[in-house]
């Protein structure tokens, strides 16, 4: 999508054919700046430090990782080293695993001297998958949205809100939640999108308006504790958010506080959708009890991070020394809250049998 006016994805392989360029997303939205990541050690930083998140980008960049690895050591040792160390880098998207598996599962048959330029044409091509599937996404959200439109008043814009930064920034391009409605802007439906702030570290509120706002689509943050609010006061027309895992009887893993946004959805009889791409629907397990949330530093909660008026990137204690804070990264909408998982292949309803209807191919055990 644009920055500027110029195209860019979020994670791609340099001129140079050797080193791969992430946006340091941590600098947004007051600074653009790339890094170039050269070893399996800056992939392993770049996902950590979160330079790069969002899941299908943490999966893509977990590919060029392996990539980066092989180059250095494509011995069996070193091979099994990067299989092992990627996934330990951030445990609730399941797109890291499936990634480095998928790469994993190419390279160890492969002769030593083989995997580095093979691993470098895997992770191109699981780019490459990532920007189809989201692309495929946003065909088929659209015609939701359209759907939406057609019930209100010729011209009246249609409002969506948004949890989370699920946009182009979190994928290798269109983002899978923001894909829909960037194509519903760019064929002239008039959307508005509510921007959830994203506390703690504000992904909505730096990242989703950052993209919204260079790529000319109308939006307003809110703050996290406003979409009740809206919903009940006619102000918001559905939800779709990204997801970090979705499990095989449909529950939804993603940002914390999204299940609080299904609730007041469902209260309000609104359409609640899950933008869910394959790769981060694990079907090795049976519900959301079963995945590993994220349990981040305190400082994420009791610190805020900003820019001064001379144009400094400070960070300012908001909370009273001493007062403990508890942050995890993610919580679990129950797929009986979840209208319908915006899938490439289509829209599916959350519930095992029309999952498992929709990709028979991924089915464990199947
Ligand atoms: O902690 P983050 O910023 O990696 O969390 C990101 C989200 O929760 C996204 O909604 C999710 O990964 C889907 S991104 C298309």
């Amino acid at each position: 999508m644009l920055v500027n006016g110029q195209a860019r994805r979020g994670v791609f392989l340099d001129a140079d054919g050797r080193s791969v360029v992430v946006i340091d997303q941590t600098l947004l939205p007051h600074r653009f700046a790339t890094r170039q990541l050269e070893t399996l050690d800056d992939a392993i930083d770049a996902i950590r430090h979160m330079w790069v998140r969002g899941a299908p980008l943490i999966g893509a960049t977990a590919a060029y990782g392996m990539a980066l690895a092989m180059r250095v050591n494509a011995s069996d040792a070193g091979l099994a080293e990067a299989t092992a160390r990627l996934p330990a880098a951030r445990p609730t998207a399941i797109n890291l695993a499936w990634a480095v598996e998928r790469m994993a599962a190419l390279l160890r048959p492969l002769p030593a001297d083989a995997r580095s330029a093979a691993s470098l044409a895997a992770a191109n091509e699981l780019a490459e998958e990532d920007v189809a599937i989201n692309g495929a996404i946003g065909d088929h959200g659209l015609a939701i949205l359209r759907a939406l439109a057609a019930r209100k008043a010729p011209g009246e814009r249609l409002n969506i809100l948004t949890h989370c930064n699920a946009g182009w920034l979190a994928t290798v391009d269109w983002g899978t939640a923001t894909a829909p409605i960037y194509k519903a802007h760019d064929s002239g439906l008039p959307v508005h999108v509510w921007v959830d702030e994203t506390r703690p570290r504000n992904q909505g509120a730096s990242l989703t308006a950052w993209e919204l706002g260079n790529h000319g689509v109308p939006h307003t943050i809110v703050v996290d504790n406003a979409g009740g609010h809206l919903m009940r006061n006619g102000m918001v027309d559905c939800v779709i958010v990204g997801t970090d895992r979705v499990t095989a009887n449909g529950d939804v893993c993603n940002k914390i506080g999204t299940y609080l946004k299904a609730l007041a959805a469902r209260d309000n009889d609104l359409p609640f959708y899950v933008a869910a791409p394959s790769p981060s629907i694990d079907f090795a397990i049976a519900d959301g009890a079963e995945i590993p949330i994220e349990i981040r530093g305190e400082e994420e909660v009791t610190h805020l991070t900003g820019m001064t008026r001379e144009g400094r990137l400070e960070t300012v204690r908001v909370t009273p020394e001493g007062s403990p804070a508890l942050n995890h990264g993610f919580d679990v909408t129950p797929a009986r809250l979840v209208s319908g998982l915006i899938t490439e292949r289509g829209v599916c309803a959350a519930e095992a049998g029309a999952l498992a209807a929709m990709f028979p191919d991924r089915v464990v055990g199947g």
